[in-house]
């Protein structure tokens, strides 16, 4: 199976997705994962919140080749062609004290996934869009409830082509210059977010702003912010406790920013 897959040139389709390969590979974790998969869903959100409603554990996770309405931040569509990329989400049953890091909990443990399993220097966009050299690699979408649950939803961009990509995104397999089985890399991730929760939850929350500021390269530099047709532009400072970013103004204002979405500037 693996030499077919690897044979696959980039922008073609992977195959069925192998989840009895994922659900060995992490048996052993911190966390019991259900790894399930379907050819097509609206959205795997949907699912995964259903199932959070119906008292299904953490550790859930809905795997589709294509969303009919799959969705990103800010009420943006995420459309992608069918069979070409990874597009998961996991019910999350975090607790309180971990809530308002999760957002940038999630960036790392996927971006620490998929460092690990293809070598990329993979950078932080705040709060947790994933850049390979400026370019969106993959997107998460936490949504909370309905509570105490929330749905962690990635889209990671594998084996799409420039073609089938929107300007400034960038796939792994273009990264890499070759294709990328996605069980591989679910695996990794899913690995890395397993470890992510368990430290927090031995240790607290006190390791996560250091580790994202780590693997961000945005910090110190310009960025621009749009809120209500207003645009701020200025130098993204830092990431406060509570994980919003705070930025500084051209007109030496300081703004915290709490949601939304910032525009990396150069110069
Ligand atoms: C973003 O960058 O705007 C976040 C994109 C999140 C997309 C994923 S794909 C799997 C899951 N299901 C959805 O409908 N959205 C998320």
């Amino acid at each position: 199976m693996g030499l077919v897959k690897n044979s696959i040139p980039v922008g073609e389709p992977s195959g069925p997705f192998d989840t009895v390969f994922v659900s060995s590979q992490l048996a052993l974790g911190p966390v019991p994962w259900t790894i399930q998969w379907l050819p097509a869903v609206d959205s795997t959100q949907d699912l995964v919140r259903e199932a959070a409603g119906a008292g299904a554990q953490e550790g859930l996770t809905v795997v589709t080749d294509w969303q009919r309405q799959g969705r990103g931040r800010l009420g943006r569509q995420w459309v992608t062609a069918p069979g070409h990329d990874l597009l998961f989400s996991v019910l999350l049953r975090p607790g309180r004290t971990m809530l308002s890091l999760l957002p940038l909990l999630a960036g790392i443990a996927v971006a620490d996934g998929l460092k690990q399993a293809t070598g990329l220097a993979i950078d932080l966009k705040w709060p947790n869009d994933l850049l390979f050299d400026g370019r969106k690699l993959a997107g998460i979408l936490l949504e909370r409830g309905p509570e105490p649950a929330a749905a962690l939803g990635v889209g990671v961009n594998v084996n799409s082509g420039v073609d089938e990509l929107p300007a400034q995104a960038s796939s792994v397999s273009l990264a890499l210059g070759r294709p990328q089985r996605r069980e591989t890399l679910l695996v990794a991730i899913l690995a890395a977010l397993g470890a992510a929760l368990q430290r927090s939850r031995e240790e607290g929350e006190g390791w996560v702003l250091p580790s994202w500021r780590q693997q961000s390269s945005m910090l110190g530099n310009r960025v621009s912010y749009e809120r209500a047709g207003a645009v701020t532009a200025g130098v993204a400072e830092d990431i406060e406790d509570d994980g919003a970013l705070r930025l500084r103004g051209d007109d030496g204002k300081l703004t915290r920013i709490y949601a939304g979405d910032v525009r990396l500037l150069r110069g």
